[in-house]
């Protein structure tokens, strides 16, 4: 059994350290996307303060299409190009929003969101879906938060076997 250890956020770069740690021993020895996406979408989601939402779109085609997350319900598919999310994976880069009301184009999901930060799924230049976290908070990621979310993506990214997802039995 795995048991998520208590991570002081204080010090977020040691505290993002401490979660990277986590996510490997979680993810060791199991390559299966889905399972790997769902269960660190469950770490994010109970270690970090002041999250309502944590979870991932899949890219499948052209579009976003979600996957597994913790929060409510949330809208299922996101064109490239649309929405935080949907900007994230059109740059390839993290997209920081510091007040989801002042983001051209966000797509509300949860009406408690006030900011939010979509880190992209990156494997050798390949887009293959994003990480998005919200907080009901403003103002609530940083450059530390960027930061250590970059890493724990890389970590996910690196411990699935992508193909995996593309089986099917005959
Ligand atoms: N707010 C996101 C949509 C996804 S939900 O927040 C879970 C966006 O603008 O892309």
């Amino acid at each position: 059994m795995f048991i998520a250890s208590a991570i002081d956020f204080t010090d977020r770069p040691a505290a993002y350290r401490g979660l990277d740690h986590q996510l490997r021993a979680l993810l060791a020895g199991e390559r299966d996307p889905v399972a790997n996406l769902a269960n660190t979408a469950s770490l994010i989601f109970h270690a970090l303060p002041d999250l309502n939402w944590a979870g991932f779109y899949r890219l499948i085609g052209t579009t976003l299409v979600l996957g597994p997350f913790h929060g409510k319900p949330a809208c299922v598919r996101i064109t490239v190009g649309k929405g935080v999310c949907g900007t994230a994976a059109a740059r390839r880069q993290t997209v920081l929003v510091k007040n989801v009301r002042e983001f051209p184009g966000h797509i509300t999901c949860d009406a408690a969101s006030a900011s939010e930060i979509v880190v992209p799924l990156l494997k050798d230049g390949l887009l293959l879906g994003v990480l998005d976290l919200d907080s009901p908070q403003l103002n609530r990621f940083d450059a530390a938060d960027q930061a250590g979310l970059e890493t724990l993506a890389a970590t996910l990214v690196a411990a699935c076997d992508w193909q995996a997802a593309l089986s099917s039995v005959k």
